[in-house]
């Protein structure tokens, strides 16, 4: 371990002490953790993928029992929603992917992805006592800009279109510069370094599967608190979006958004992305 970077120090007679560490994701580091919790009781620590969410889908194929956490240094073709590409700079950010096999209805299921961005920012705050906020539906911002991204993946029985298992993945920006960003998102992302925390990745994947396994272990039963969490961090209500267009009033108790619009019928909007006046440099 000393080899690798870990700074142990020793006592006669008293043992050894874990005084620091690297800043590597090690299964190793991260069991003891999450020891008896369901996410991530199997943890895959890879140095490359393409993508942590098509490994979890290949290792779901094959059998991988729920619960299984894909993390990588590295990805050479990470996936954002809506077909984009997610940038994963090596050892700069977390990118991670849990595999689920919930027994609920599609409806409940569609829930899931608003959990989840409650679930990210606890973790998040528990690691660091950083505060994040939620754009609806689910990218995680930093004093309104994106830190995180959370692709939700479902897999359909063809026979019954029963969901067979979800694939939660989630890439947080940690330690990049502006000048990782480039000129393109640095209006638009951060990171926890660029907002003054400092974080351990491992100390951060262990805060985040800790709140996604409590959010499992909570879903959909306890839905009352996950709500009000996200209606407390949710910034996209109370100003005015790019829609219809129209005016964002309220997350709605299924998690939808309620907007207002110009006539004054008010409409529920389910699914999709909304650009905010005034957050990530949009409608501006
Ligand atoms: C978005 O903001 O559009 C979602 C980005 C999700 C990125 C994460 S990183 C880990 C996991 N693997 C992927 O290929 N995508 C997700």
């Amino acid at each position: 371990l000393r080899r690798d970077g870990y700074q142990i120090t020793s006592a006669p007679n008293r043992g050894y002490r874990l005084a620091g560490g690297p800043d590597r994701i090690r299964a190793g580091e991260l069991a003891g953790a999450l020891a008896g919790r369901t996410v991530g009781r199997e943890l895959v620590c890879l140095e490359t993928v393409d993508s942590t969410n098509t490994e979890v889908k290949r290792r779901a194929a094959a059998g991988a029992a729920e619960g299984l956490a894909v993390l990588a240094e590295e990805q050479t073709a990470g996936r954002g929603r809506r077909g984009r590409s997610f940038q994963s700079l090596s050892g700069k950010g977390l990118y991670l992917s849990i595999l689920l096999r919930p027994a609920v209805s599609l409806a409940e299921l569609s829930q899931l992805t608003a959990w989840t961005a409650v679930a990210v920012c606890r973790g998040i705050q528990s690691c660091c006592g950083a505060e994040p906020q939620i754009k609806w539906t689910n990218d995680i911002l930093l004093n309104g800009k994106k830190l995180c991204g959370v692709l939700t993946e479902l897999e359909l029985e063809a026979e019954s279109a029963a969901p067979s298992h979800v694939v939660v993945g989630l890439g947080v920006n940690v330690s990049q510069t502006a000048a990782d960003f480039g000129p393109e998102l640095a209006d638009i992302a951060t990171s926890l370094e660029l907002e003054g925390f400092s974080v351990r990745r491992a100390e951060l994947a262990g805060q985040i599967l800790a709140a996604l396994d409590d959010l499992y272990a909570a879903f959909p039963a306890g839905k009352a608190d996950y709500l009000s969490d996200y209606r407390a961090r949710c910034v996209t209500t109370g100003r005015e979006v790019l829609l219809l267009p129209a005016f964002a009033e309220a997350v709605d108790d299924d998690f939808g958004l309620v907007v207002r619009c110009p006539d004054g019928r008010r409409e529920t909007v389910t699914s999709g992305e909304v650009s905010v006046r005034g957050l990530m440099g949009q409608y501006v």
